[in-house]
């Protein structure tokens, strides 16, 4: 069934195609009956596939990644397609168009995308606005952060801080995004002497908050095991709660897609099953080097079930899905959760 949905929807240029979703994903709200029913559709319910991490209960492992629903329109309503949990953003203090179009380009024969957004999204105060108007929900909320591209690297603390200050009572877990490659130099953010100060200004605001929220930082996989080594130091000098690994690569290493069509794509992040080694290798070893006590969320080229089943024996403690969503549809996390819980997972 899916294959004739995704048919229609890949004749469309792949931002147009997710706004087509988007729509179609907020209609269900009004059809009486229809989320109860997507909810009994697509997904297990088993107390089996609950995970207390970092202090908060999943109701499941699976999370929607961050990039889908940037402006938090649509997710309360992912709960209804068994996600547990939904990464809104990245968010940035104000709003901004993000790169020219075309910017998101699908790699069929690799299952993979090709984004270069560059952090478009509505800003701080409309996104505060719509969490604010759906309190009432079922999915975990993460909040993720990020600074405005016309802000330079040496005044970013701020822009997060903003960002940080302003979700801090509408989300329940924030991802500090430093490892977006659409954004100009922002993933040098990510190089021990800044991050350092970053995430002691973070956390550092925090104690002065009532509630304590985890902070998790989403690292690349193009990081080199040295910086992954320095960034853990970093991690466990100011109190994290946690990794999401990974965002997307800048490699094109491997593809089917011939050189001339990447080429006439252009630069961007390349997701989906391209990742796929990458990211597990980079959690893998995020969990052995820190002998399982840090929370790690796995993302990154999860396209089948054993991909995922891959990501938790490596000792991730909760996934995110995207592009795996895009190319396999709304069955995919039910058959996820159905193979957790007949292995016992
Ligand atoms: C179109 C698109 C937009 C994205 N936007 C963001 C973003 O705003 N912030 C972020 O942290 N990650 C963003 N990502 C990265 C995903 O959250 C995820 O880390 C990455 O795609 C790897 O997972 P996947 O292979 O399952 O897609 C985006 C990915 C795609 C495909």
């Amino acid at each position: 069934m899916y294959r004739i949905i995704r048919f229609l929807l890949f004749l469309f240029p792949a931002e147009q195609s997710h706004s087509i979703v988007m729509f179609i994903i907020k209609s269900t709200r009004y059809i009486p009956f229809l989320p109860c029913l997507l909810r009994k559709l697509l997904s297990v319910k088993n107390k089996s596939l609950e995970r207390e991490v970092f202090g908060i209960t999943f109701q499941n492992p699976i999370g929607f990644a961050a990039g889908f629903d940037k402006n938090a329109e649509i997710f309360d309503l992912l709960g209804n397609f068994g996600f547990s949990f939904v990464e809104i953003g990245t968010v940035t203090p104000k709003s901004q168009p993000g790169n020219p179009k075309p910017r998101n380009f699908r790699l069929k024969k690799d299952n993979a995308i090709i984004n270069r957004m560059g952090f478009n999204n509505d800003g701080l105060s409309a996104i505060i606005k719509r969490l604010r108007e759906k309190r009432n929900r079922t999915v975990i909320v993460g909040g993720n952060i990020g600074k405005n591209t016309v802000i330079a690297n040496t005044d970013a603390v701020s822009d997060y801080l903003k960002t940080f200050k302003g979700l801090y009572d509408y989300v329940d877990y924030f991802t500090v995004n430093v490892s977006c490659p659409n954004v100009d130099n922002l993933t040098q953010l990510q190089n021990k002497t800044d991050l350092e100060i970053l995430l002691k200004s973070l956390v550092n605001e925090r104690k002065y908050m009532d509630v304590y929220k985890p902070v998790l930082v989403k690292i690349s996989p193009d990081l080199s095991f040295e910086q992954i080594d320095d960034t853990l130091y970093i991690i466990r000098e100011t109190g994290i709660d946690g990794v999401v690994a990974t965002n997307t690569t800048t490699s094109r290493e491997g593809l089917k897609t011939t050189a001339k069509e990447i080429e006439e794509i252009g630069h961007g992040g390349l997701s989906g099953q391209p990742l796929t080694k990458r990211s597990l290798e980079i959690v893998r070893y995020i969990c052995e080097q820190t002998s399982g006590k840090l929370p790690v969320i796995a993302v990154g080229g999860i396209m089948t079930v054993a991909d995922a089943i891959n990501m938790f024996e490596a000792g991730a403690s909760l996934i995110q899905l995207y592009t795996g969503y895009i190319y396999r549809g709304p069955g995919f996390v039910k058959k996820i959760q159905k193979a957790l819980t007949s292995q016992g997972m």
